[in-house]
C-alpha cells in the first residue's frame, strides 16, 4: 500500500502519473529489480552500480544519490513488512509535452514499490522449458531501460508455444533469455555469453560466476552457438526472480537427460548458502 514517489514514502493510491511522463510516451527511463531475502536487499552495491551505468548510458541524471535511494528502499521494506520479495525501482526522464529531444528543466520521476514473492522452489527442483528465438533487440542490451517490448513479445511467444521462457540468439549465437541470463554446461565446463553490449550484466550471473570459481567449477565467458546448446549436458538461467533455474527442455527436445544436472544442482546449493 506504500510506495516511493520522488523521495517520499506515500500511499500508492495518492500517486498520480502525468500522461506527459516520458517513461509512458517514449519508454524513456531506466529500472532495477532488487531481490529481498529475510528483509534485506540482496547485492545492493551491484544493483546501484548498474543503475549508475545505465543512467550514464542513457544520459539520465539520477535525482538523488544512490545511498539515500537505498535508505528509502529500506524504509519502504520496513513499512510494508516485506521479508522475502522484490523491489521495483524506476526512474524516467520526467514530464514534458511530447518532443524527442531531452526537455529543458524536466525533473526525473522516481518511483519504487515492493512486494512479497516466494522463491520459485518447485520450478527450481523440476526445471523449466524454453524455446529459441531471434534476438531482435538493439545493440545496448547492457542498459536496463524501460524499452522491454522485445522481451515482452519473446516471453509471450514462449508462453503461446507452451514453454516457460525464450532463449535469444543473434545469427545462431546464444545471448540470454527474455528476463534472465543463460549458461550451458558441457563436460563439466560452464559457458556463458561475455558481459558486453549484447546482454544485460545480470547481478545473479555475477554471483553465480563467483560461486563457480569458489567451487572450482571451470567457467568460460565465451558465447556458444545453437548447435552447441543442442549438445549441452545442462542448461540453466540466472536472474533476480528465478535464481539458478534449470532449463530441461529446449524447442521440445530434452537438455541432457531432461533432468536438472549435477553442476546446476551444485550451483543452486551454493546460491542457497549465499542468500542464507
Ligand atoms: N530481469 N537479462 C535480462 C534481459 C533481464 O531482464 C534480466 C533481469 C537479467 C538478469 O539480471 P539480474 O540477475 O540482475 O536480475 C538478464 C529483471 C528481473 C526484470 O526485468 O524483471
Amino acid at each position: 500500500k506504500w510506495m516511493i514517489w520522488h523521495h517520499e514514502l506515500v500511499l500508492r493510491s495518492d500517486v498520480r502519473v502525468s500522461p506527459d511522463d516520458r517513461g509512458y510516451v517514449f519508454g524513456d527511463g531506466i529500472y532495477e529489480v532488487f531481490r529481498v531475502y529475510d528483509g534485506r536487499i540482496f547485492e545492493p552495491e551491484a544493483h546501484f552500480e548498474r543503475l549508475i551505468r545505465t543512467a550514464e548510458g542513457t544520459k539520465l541524471t539520477l535525482p538523488y544519490d544512490t545511498a539515500s535511494i537505498q535508505r528509502r528502499l529500506e524504509e519502504l521494506l520496513d513499512r510494508e513488512g516485506v521479508r522475502d520479495g522484490t523491489i521495483y525501482l524506476q526512474i524516467t526522464r520526467g514530464e514534458a509535452p511530447r518532443a524527442h529531444p531531452f526537455p529543458a528543466g524536466a525533473e526525473p520521476n522516481l518511483m519504487a514499490y515492493c512486494k512479497e514473492l516466494a522463491r520459485p522452489s518447485e520450478a527450481m527442483s523440476r526445471g523449466i522449458s524454453a524455446v529459441t528465438l531471434d534476438d531482435i533487440r538493439w545493440l545496448r542490451c547492457d542498459l536496463k531501460t524501460l524499452n522491454l517490448l522485445p522481451n515482452v513479445l519473446a516471453k509471450q511467444e514462449a508462453v503461446e508455444r507452451g514453454a516457460d521462457d525464450a532463449i535469444w540468439h543473434r545469427s545462431g549465437t546464444v545471448t540470454e533469455c527474455s528476463a534472465s541470463n543463460v549458461m550451458m554446461v558441457k563436460d563439466g565446463i560452464v559457458r556463458t555469453h561475455p558481459a558486453n553490449h549484447l546482454i544485460l550484466h545480470g547481478i545473479t550471473r555475477a554471483v553465480v560466476l563467483r560461486l563457480a570459481k569458489r567451487l572450482e567449477v571451470p567457467v568460460r565467458e565465451e558465447a556458444f552457438t545453437l548447435e552447441e546448446l543442442a549438445s549441452a549436458d545442462e542448461l540453466f538461467g540466472t536472474g533476480t526472480t528465478i535464481e539458478v533455474m534449470p532449463i530441461v527442455g529446449v524447442d521440445g527436445r530434452p537438455v541432457g537427460n531432461g533432468q536438472p544436472g549435477p553442476v546446476t544442482r551444485k550451483l543452486q546449493q551454493a546460491f542457497e548458502e549465499e542468500i542464507a
